[in-house]
């Protein structure tokens, strides 16, 4: 196991949705796996006038919900708790940032981290009062949870002042999809073999698909959702890490920025949208009432916090392309929506069919290998072969070989788990450089600008389906169709 230097973490937001949920679930498991050292501690901060004794009991409740039966053992929690101070920070007030600099004081040469997980509005307001107050030193990093701006202009003017307080070696832009298992089992299947390199490129990959679908819909987030939407909320940034660790060059080596430049180069090898191909490449919906493992469900518009005329996507299908020589003429269709029919996080490589089939042709099955890496809800990877049918005729069926990646009885560490664990070992592989996130908003600007000056509203589709009927004529107008069964 790693060493870990001694930490002082300082949550903002520690009363929002995200620290319950995710971020002390994701420390306590760490804490039970003896990786937190002793003197590690929590400084949790938020709006209410809290004691440190309401805090636990208010965010006990909640977190506690989020890990697994299995895991909990109320004695490492009652030690896990015992690291968490809370204070009440309003971040417009300096008599507050003079508290917490007073709070940090006897470890000035401890790793300090300063986790934002607030609106994207108050980043530059708390960096700045962070160095007005002297709160940062050289042991210091910022962790910025997305989405970071709403736009190029807006991520950008964030960024710079962030980045007047910090040095980018210093900044941590988190993806949570960059922290999952499954996509370090991607890029291992990639770089860690050799087999699969010489076919993972245009002349033997007819098309990749990359699909986020998700049952859920905006689940009390309506009016943060309203004002995001599906492609600032998913598309900019999960979907494009997916397809960037799907389409990079091999990196010269896992140090964060030869993995970074090659996510990098994915990016604007990208081919810019136009009037023209948001019109023809791009499909938008919203969902609509409908049921959902046979729950009646209301529609969008009739979700808390949602505008009555909404027109705010929650599904979006693109076909993307790479002008690059490895992946020029591969068409990327990439889809992710709220209340389809199944939770699905996957990515399916479609490998060329024969040029001359010797066999008779198998009816019902497309005699297509495909390589399917599955992120949830099971971590799997499958290769789909053609072999020979028992019996004394030559006939042909599909065949997996799969690889169960939840198989083995060690736990999977959530992605946080690992995310928060690099930030304080200072390792950014897995953290998103401001050159890429500003590469990303720039692919996506024209998508956005043709869809605000368009008449036409999202798509409607049914909560329960597979999203609008558009998404299908996309890909069917290339012949290929929608991968919907591993
Ligand atoms: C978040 C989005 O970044 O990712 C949510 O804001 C979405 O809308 C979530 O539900 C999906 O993450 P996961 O890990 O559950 O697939």
């Amino acid at each position: 196991m790693i060493a870990v230097n001694p930490f002082d973490l300082v949550l903002f937001g520690a009363t929002g949705d995200l620290a319950a949920r995710k971020l002390l679930p994701a420390l306590y498991h760490r804490h039970c796996a003896g990786q937190l050292p002793a003197q590690a501690r929590i400084i949790a901060l938020g709006r209410r006038d809290l004691s440190s004794a309401d805090y636990i009991a208010f965010i006990s409740g909640k977190s506690q919900k989020h890990i697994t039966e299995q895991y909990f053992a109320v004695e490492q929690w009652q030690e896990f708790i015992a690291r968490i101070d809370y204070l009440k920070l309003d971040a417009g007030s300096d008599d507050d940032f003079a508290s917490l600099a007073e709070h940090l004081r006897d470890a000035q040469d401890r790793i300090r981290i300063f986790y934002l997980s607030t609106s994207p509005k108050l980043f530059a307001g708390i960096c700045q009062r962070l160095e007005s107050g002297d709160l940062v030193n050289v042991h210091s990093r910022v962790v910025l949870e997305k989405p970071l701006g709403h736009d190029l202009e807006s991520a950008d003017l964030i960024n710079s002042c962030v980045e007047s307080v910090f040095s980018e070696q210093q900044i941590y832009r988190i993806d949570h999809y960059l922290g999952k298992e499954a996509v370090q089992n991607l890029m291992a299947l990639r770089f860690g073999n050799s087999i699969f390199e010489p076919l993972w490129r245009h002349g033997h990959i007819r098309d990749v698909q990359i699909t986020l679908a998700e049952k859920i819909g905006v689940e009390g987030r309506g009016e943060f959702y309203d004002s995001t939407g599906a492609l600032r909320d998913m598309v900019q940034n999960h979907l494009m890490q997916l397809l960037c660790i799907v389409a990079m060059e091999p990196p010269i080596s896992m140090d964060a920025d030869n993995v970074r430049d090659e996510k990098l180069k994915v990016i604007r090898s990208l081919e810019p949208y136009t009037a023209v191909t948001v019109a023809s490449d791009t499909v938008r919906g919203q969902y609509g009432a409908g049921s959902v493992d046979g729950e009646q469900l209301p529609g969008y518009l009739d979700e808390a916090g949602i505008g009555k005329d909404s027109r705010t996507e929650t599904f979006v299908a693109l076909k993307a392309r790479i002008n690059n020589w490895r992946w020029s003429g591969v068409p990327f269709y990439l889809r992710t929506g709220k209340r389809m029919h199944e939770h699905v996080t996957e990515v399916v490589i479609s490998f060329y069919s024969l040029p001359h089939a010797i066999y008779p042709a198998v009816e019902e099955c497309e005699s297509v290998n495909r390589l399917y890496i599955r992120l949830q809800p099971h971590e799997r990877v499958e290769l789909h072969l053609m072999a020979k049918q028992a019996g004394d005729k030559n006939i042909l069926r599909p065949v997996k070989l799969d690889l169960d990646l939840t198989g083995s009885n060690q736990r999977h560490l959530d992605a946080y788990e690992r995310l928060l664990m690099d930030v304080v070992r200072g390792n950014q592989t897995l953290f998103v450089r401001r050159d890429e996130l500003n590469a990303a908003w720039k692919w996506v600007e024209p998508i956005m600008q043709a869809w605000d000056s368009s008449s036409e509203a999202p798509e409607p589709y049914v909560s329960g389906s597979s999203g609008p009927d558009r998404a299908g004529d996309l890909i069917d107008a290339d012949s290929v169709g929608w991968i919907e069964d591993c």
